[in-house]
């Protein structure tokens, strides 16, 4: 590892250290960047793995699908004896790491990977986004948020029920949601995925958002209600709030 970024090992131990809990940076082993412009570590939240069967993109800024991470890191980040191909890893500009070390194109002798991708995909699609227990949120605010989700908040537009993300590219420049582009550029596509919404309340430790940058379902709602100048009361984005965590 130390050799693939072209650093020494104290560095390295250092990055993987600054990511702190609940955080991972897939990137970094292709595009070499450890920190962000302010010098805080680059990792992102580790997105959930439920809740995705009918959802396109499966982490924060695209890239693919269920089935891309496993190849990806069944063949690279453990490397395994498999086959992988993405020609866009080829682009040395943005993925110096990725386009020296050859990840475009794996190729084995021996093929112990691609054999296991279709049922390990169709397992974990199946797995349900956990329903929010009783009493975890208050249920006469939840109902009146929901018509604020589908009205006045205009989320639906975007967070799709019952995907809560959208059918088809479910990706947006970081202009569109308000935030600032690093993870963003990162990515090929340079967006941000719409997050399926499903199952919420199960994460709310590390924050929201990609870098969990919003502490709290209403922090979201807050950034929300400014930046797209929607004018809602507080109590309609306490009542948003309710919502988000009932789903
Ligand atoms: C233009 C499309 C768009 C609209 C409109 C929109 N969202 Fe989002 N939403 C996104 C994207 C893209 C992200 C991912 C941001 C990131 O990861 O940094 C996101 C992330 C979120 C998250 C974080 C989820 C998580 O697990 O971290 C919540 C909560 C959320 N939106 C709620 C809302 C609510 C409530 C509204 C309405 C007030 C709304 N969104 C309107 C596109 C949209």
């Amino acid at each position: 590892m130390t050799g693939l970024l072209g650093v020494d090992e104290k560095t390295l131990k250092q990055v993987l250290a600054g990511w702190g809990p609940g955080k991972f940076d897939a990137v970094v082993f292709m595009d070499g960047k450890a920190t962000r412009p302010d010098g805080g570590s680059g990792a992102t939240l580790i997105p959930p793995a439920f809740g995705l069967a009918g959802v396109n993109l499966h982490t924060f800024t695209g890239w693919g699908s269920v089935t891309y991470w496993n190849a990806f890191v069944a063949n690279l980040e453990m490397h395994g004896k498999g086959t992988f191909y993405d020609p866009r890893l080829k682009n040395a500009a943005q993925y110096p790491v990725a386009a020296k070390a050859g990840f475009d194109e794996v190729r084995s002798s021996e093929d112990l990977i691609t054999s296991k991708l279709a049922a390990l995909h169709f397992y974990q699609l199946a797995i349900p986004a956990p329903v929010p227990p009783k009493g975890s949120f208050d249920g006469a605010a939840a109902t009146r948020g929901q018509l604020v989700f589908n009205g006045p908040g205009k989320c639906s537009s975007c967070h799709v029920p019952p995907l809560f993300t959208e059918p088809g590219w479910n990706m947006h420049t970081p202009a569109e949601i308000g935030i600032d582009d690093f993870q963003a550029n990162r990515s090929p596509d340079k967006r941000y995925r719409t997050t399926p919404l499903k199952g919420l309340f199960a994460h709310q430790k590390g924050g929201f958002y990609h870098d969990g940058r919003f502490a709290t379902p209403k922090d979201v709602v807050n950034h929300y209600n400014k930046y797209f100048s929607l004018g809602l009361t507080d109590k309609q984005a306490g009542d948003l709030a309710e919502y988000l965590k009932s789903l």
